[in-house]
């Protein structure tokens, strides 16, 4: 049966744990009612932080036929929530509660040309989607780009079953992928999928505008987890409740409000749904939007943001300087 987005939450139970680079861990699950995971699905997983039960999104990155196993890959950064760490600590034999796989990013079967592009560990989101691309014989190019071979998933796995198919972009080999080249080979009947941290995906999208491409052709997967800046320390201030709470760098907004005692709407915590939706009241700092719910125009009236994914920074040139030594401190309403 195919995947729906009806969330069906059931049992699963880690039967494969292992490592893949230093910060990947991939996790193979067995669900108690076993669907097959189409390209460009995700299921969503409990977690427990600090003892309180909140939803995380993976891609499946491969099933078996039958959906009897289903294959999903965590990435811990410096910067990662208590999801990653609880996720990255499971064994073999852990039984946690997963939904079925759910479909928002679905490949569509019959375009002329495909581009795959994958940025770090968006490559997970791509990897089922190459392989029924490869298997169809569809004409195809994936392009994973990371900083270092050593920190890329699935590389040698991906190098043995596409061959020329792949394009490999390494920081540290000095050959980091360039947008611009990438879009100028991108005909207009090609469809382009892709899934990667937050700069990357701007910048494609600009290009993807810029040259005119059909806006349907562009696809992209989004898990609201990388954004413009590092993430930093700031306070977030309700006044019309009194509060005041400080964001430390590895938590959400949502999550410190939560933590408060605020009671903060929320359905997808990445970005997607808006109904996490604050409005902004004084910031000192910048805005780091990291939701793909609201268009550029209204990000840059900085009116309102998405506290699931959206953070605030002391500084907008990218990077904390030796001058920004406050902390950001905005000021919101719900
Ligand atoms: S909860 Fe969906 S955008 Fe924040």
């Amino acid at each position: 049966m195919a995947a729906t987005n009806t969330e069906v939450w059931q049992a699963g139970t880690v039967v494969e744990a292992e490592s893949l680079t230093a910060q990947t861990r991939r996790l193979v699950i067995a669900p108690a009612l076993p669907r097959r995971a189409e390209p460009g699905t995700h299921i969503d997983v409990m977690v427990t932080i600090n003892g309180e039960r909140q939803k995380r999104s993976y891609s499946v990155v491969d099933s078996s036929e039958d959906g009897q196993q289903l294959a999903i890959s965590v990435f811990l950064s410096p910067q990662s929530r208590g999801g990653a760490v609880f996720m990255q600590e499971l064994q073999v034999g852990d039984r946690l509660e997963i939904t079925q796989p759910l479909q928002n990013f679905p490949l569509r079967v019959g375009a002329p040309r495909y581009v795959l592009l994958a940025g770090g560990i968006g490559i997970t989101a791509m990897v089922n989607m190459a392989r029924v691309l490869r298997n169809i014989k569809a004409e195809y190019v994936l392009v994973y780009a990371g900083r270092s071979r050593a920190a890329m998933a699935y590389l040698p796995q991906l190098e043995e079953l596409h061959g020329e198919a792949l394009r490999v972009h390494v920081d540290d080999e000095g050959t980091a992928l360039n947008v611009d080249e990438l879009l100028a080979g991108v005909d207009p009947e090609s469809e382009l999928y892709m899934c990667g941290p937050i700069r990357l995906m701007d910048a494609v999208k600009r290009g993807w505008q810029a040259r005119g491409l059909s806006l349907p052709n562009l696809r992209y997967e989004t898990f609201g987890n990388s954004g413009w800046f590092d993430p930093e320390e700031f306070v977030v201030r309700v006044p019309r409740l009194g509060v005041e709470a400080t964001v430390g760098a590895g938590k959400s907004m949502l999550e410190a409000l939560e933590d408060a005692g605020v009671d903060v709407m929320f359905d997808c915590r990445k970005g997607e749904c808006g109904l996490c939706e604050v409005r902004l009241l004084g910031v000192q700092g910048s805005i780091d939007h990291r939701d793909v719910f609201y268009s550029e125009r209204q990000q840059h009236a900085a009116a309102k943001m998405c506290c699931c994914v959206s953070r605030a920074v002391s500084s907008d040139t990218g990077a904390r300087s030796a001058a920004a030594t406050e902390r950001a401190v905005i000021s919101i309403d719900l």
